[in-house]
């Protein structure tokens, strides 16, 4: 989609502004699928929790996706957009055993990722099928808060206690139809991916009711122009070759999955806001933006890098900016950033703002949740209000008049 395009939306719908490209996340999702077109059986979950508005489940869905969720609400959501429940896959962490039987008893599909749920969940239905999320204690990801594969994490089974494991699925009799890691986002390199699905490949041979593989996710996007990228088409080659190798020794064709969920939306959604200020002070010139972190948390949490364009003056002089929010703590989107120069009143563009963007936006300071738009057939469609004052209310009980005076 092009600048002109953006500009428009956000003169129409207002800022600040989420909006995602609906051909991009086709392309995306079919670029994936033709990576893998040597495997027989594959199937994409796409990692809702990266971008859940329902238009968004919705628009996958037709391409014949299904869902990863990690919440008892993914799953309802999920459900809410008309998935079946057999095309969605609950991957939690740390969550209660009720909750795992409300969602078994959805008909979703369980993966569990700790001996204790299992023994307990495996002692009450010996014959629901069962996935198991392994550690396979592989360090990747992009940065700390986002490298779950690793010894010191508490995502998944470790390797190291499969014997355990295997104990537990033969005395509770259960039926393990899956295994399942993902070690991290951001992975650049493709050997990673190869060397932890060695470990899968070798943690399978444990089980011998095996429907599936689920390789889970973690490919790296290109954050601006000329960025480096996981190499999905060879990763396929790679991959699918190891794969079908496998299911010939393990003597049936199993299906492999992945739940990408950066892969399929980040490059998608572009998170437009307005320059409230230029402020020039004595070390960097400050273009203050009606937004903040409460909108876009990935600069200050994971120190991500969105590339920003200046859409409303793209043609002007370079100049350096630090771009900041409205947020009453510090609350930095890029420092030293060269952007066109920018006059109060400009639109920026942040790129990449489709993946852990609007998902990991919230109230803080009271302000409003942005309205989400998706951009189809050349036409912008709102698939999220803007918030109003009433949206901040909800929920909240006052106390009685008489309470309040001392
Ligand atoms: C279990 C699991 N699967 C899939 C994903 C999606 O990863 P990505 O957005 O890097 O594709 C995540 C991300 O946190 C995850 O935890």
């Amino acid at each position: 989609m092009q600048s002109k395009d953006l500009l428009q939306l956000a003169e129409q719908f207002g800022s600040p502004l989420y909006v995602y490209d609906a051909e991009k996340i086709q392309s995306q999702y079919n670029r994936l699928s033709k990576a893998f077109s040597k495997v027989n059986k594959l199937r994409i979950n796409y990692a809702m929790k990266a971008l859940s508005n329902v238009a968004i489940l919705q628009l996958l869905k037709e391409m014949g996706s299904g869902l990863d969720t990690v919440s008892i609400q993914e799953v309802l959501l999920g459900l809410h957009a008309g998935y079946e429940p057999d095309k969605i896959f609950y991957t939690p962490n740390g969550v209660s055993l009720e909750e795992i039987e409300e969602v078994n008893a959805m008909g979703v599909q369980i993966n569990i990722d700790n001996l204790s749920i299992l023994e307990q969940f495996g002692t009450k239905y010996p014959n629901v099928p069962v996935c198991i999320r392994i550690n396979p204690h592989v360090m990747a990801g992009g940065n700390a808060n986002i490298s779950v594969g690793h010894i010191d994490s508490k995502f998944g089974i470790s390797v190291h206690q499969l014997p355990h494991l295997v104990r537990i699925v033969e005395n509770t009799k259960m039926n393990i139809v899956g295994i399942h890691m993902h070690t991290g986002s951001d992975i650049l390199d493709i050997e990673v991916f190869l060397y932890a699905a060695e470990i899968l490949f070798d943690a399978a041979k444990n089980f011998k009711n095996l429907e599936f593989l689920d390789f889970g996710s973690g490919f790296k996007v290109p954050y601006k122009k000329d960025d480096i990228e996981t190499n999905i088409e060879e990763l396929g080659k790679k991959l699918s070759k190891r794969f079908n190798a496998f299911c010939t020794e393990y003597g049936k064709e199993l299906t492999l999955i992945f739940e990408p969920g950066k892969f399929l939306v980040s490059e998608a959604g572009y998170f437009l806001a307005k320059v409230n200020v230029v402020k020039q002070t004595t070390s960097t010139v400050f273009a203050g933006i009606d937004s903040g972190f409460n909108h876009l948390i990935r600069p200050m949490f994971y120190g991500s890098q969105h590339h920003i364009e200046n859409i409303s003056h793209p043609k002007g002089k370079e100049r350096f900016y630090s771009v900041v929010g409205y947020i009453c703590e510090t609350d930095t989107f890029a420092n030293n950033r060269r952007i066109t120069e920018i006059k109060e009143g400009d639109i920026l563009s942040f790129r990449n703002a489709g993946a852990y963007c609007f998902s990991m936006a919230s109230n803080y300071n009271s302000r409003y949740k942005p309205a989400e738009v998706l951009w189809m057939n050349g036409k912008g469609h709102l698939i999220r209000a803007h918030e109003t004052f009433e949206d901040i209310l909800k929920n909240q009980i006052p106390l009685p008049i008489a309470a309040t005076t001392v």
